[in-house]
């Protein structure tokens, strides 16, 4: 069974795209199945640092196909200035190994205009969206009124199609007062756009079943997390997809049954960016130390938004969740270093909720929201882990952290990482 999939266990951003990088080394294929370019993957090469947002992370591999899988929404403008950054960095990508499926949804200025109006009209009540467009653009394909990528592949028609749907969202948008889209001129990037993407759109379903049947190894690359998915996360605070293992299934269009891992990423504590519940945030100065100053790249602010995150301890409660709604085989931790120094550590082993004792996540967000976390404190330590690359070498505290969460889980830890560099790996042995 040869389809791994990769799964961020909590609020994105947990560095998943690091791990796709690693597993890439040993794939054939890796593709991605949810979401559009509110999602930012950095990966760090030696000195330099890749920021994706739409391609898979896979790409960084030559002998590695990508595939961009149906269950995306595609902003075709953006993913030409994305191929465009890429081959300014000396990667080269062509229709052998980039490939866009024809079902994937396409995202229009008339959504990332709705985006913004409607988070406006939100006021103080706002998800806190990326403003790339994504719910609008789901919202379409669930309306059955969406364009697919398959549709720029007749550039006619396309001009057509693109300019009935942006006439319907400036409809929307007059209705709420805001600013119109101005559609020939959105309708001439487009076409723009579909010129030079119509090489790379095909069939991703048929082909990605064929190179299964073939036994090649393909590696599903999971965007925003399992709290933010929109049947299982902190509804409505959350992404308009289903990044969650089901989700991968859907998103590409394979079976179950190809599936034998399905690895779980975490960070050694917790984030989030937007609106909504999160029990473990820390106001105060130990979120501050966890987000750190914005002078690195790896620190607390958003690759897409430049956000700065919110930040806490990590929450065990929310982790043994995500093990189930996804059914992770193992999980791999990251940003280890990062708690370096704290003489304490708090895990969130379960939450108080009106009284109550409860070890798993109440499954209303207005019961989440005032859910007081039980913590269970941990030793830290001093030693700074970035050059540590054997489990052995690690402080004894730092394992001991490591081996309860896996404990609390019931789930093996394979893999940490201590530092945002392709090489700060660890296994754990
Ligand atoms: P949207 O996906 O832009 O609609 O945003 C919905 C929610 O998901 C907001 O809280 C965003 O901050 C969050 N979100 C979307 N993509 C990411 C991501 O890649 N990392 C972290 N949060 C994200």
């Amino acid at each position: 069974m040869p389809v791994t999939i990769l799964i961020g266990a909590q609020w994105g951003d947990e560095g998943k795209g690091r791990f796709v990088d690693w597993l890439a080394g040993s794939a054939q294929v890796v593709a991605r199945y949810s979401g559009g370019d509110n999602a930012g993957h950095t990966v760090a090469v030696g000195q330099k640092v890749y920021k994706l947002h739409l391609i898979p992370s896979g790409v960084l591999h030559s002998e590695v196909v990508s595939i961009m899988g149906n269950g995306m929404v595609i902003n075709p403008v953006n993913l030409v200035k994305e191929m465009d950054y890429l081959a300014g960095e000396g990667i080269n990508i062509t229709p052998e190994t980039l490939r866009i499926s024809t079902r994937a949804h396409v995202i229009t200025p008339g959504h990332i205009a709705l985006d913004k109006a409607r988070e406006a009209q939100l006021g103080a009540g706002a998800i806190g969206t990326t403003l790339r467009g994504i719910g609008p653009a789901y919202f379409d394909k669930t309306g059955r009124t969406g364009i697919r990528m398959g549709d720029l592949l007749d550039v006619e028609v396309f001009a057509d199609t693109m300019t009935a749907a942006l006439e319907r969202s400036n409809a929307q948008l007059a209705q709420m007062g805001a600013e119109l889209v101005d559609v020939p001129a959105a309708v001439q990037a487009y076409v723009d756009a579909a010129d030079r993407l119509r090489p790379f759109i095909q069939d991703t379903t048929l082909y990605i079943n064929q190179r299964l049947q073939e036994g090649a190894r393909v590696v599903s690359e999971g965007a925003q997390g399992t709290l933010l998915d929109v049947d299982h996360g902190t509804y409505p605070f959350v992404t308009s997809s289903s990044p969650t293992s089901g989700g991968a299934l859907t998103g590409l269009g394979f079976g179950p049954t190809h599936v034998d891992r399905v690895i779980g990423v975490a960070k050694a504590f917790s984030t989030r960016v937007g609106g909504g519940p999160m029990p473990t945030e820390q106001q105060n100065e130990i979120g501050a130390r966890l987000r750190g100053t914005g002078e690195n790249f790896w620190d607390e602010y958003g690759t897409t938004t430049g956000r700065a995150r919110r930040c806490g301890w990590l929450d065990v409660v929310m982790l043994r969740y995500a093990a189930m709604v996804n059914g992770f085989t193992e999980l791999a931790l990251t940003k280890l270093d990062v708690l370096s120094g704290f003489e304490t550590l708090q895990l969130a082993v379960g939450y108080d909720v009106d009284g109550q004792h409860v070890t798993t996540p109440p499954s209303t967000t207005y019961q989440l929201a005032r859910a007081v976390p039980i913590y269970e404190t941990l030793h830290g330590w001093e030693a700074d882990l970035t050059g540590v690359r054997s489990w052995g070498d690690l402080p004894v505290e730092a394992r001991q952290y490591v081996s309860r969460i896996s404990e609390l889980l019931e789930l093996p830890i394979r893999m940490l990482s201590v530092g945002p560099e392709r090489t700060q790996l660890i296994q754990v042995s």
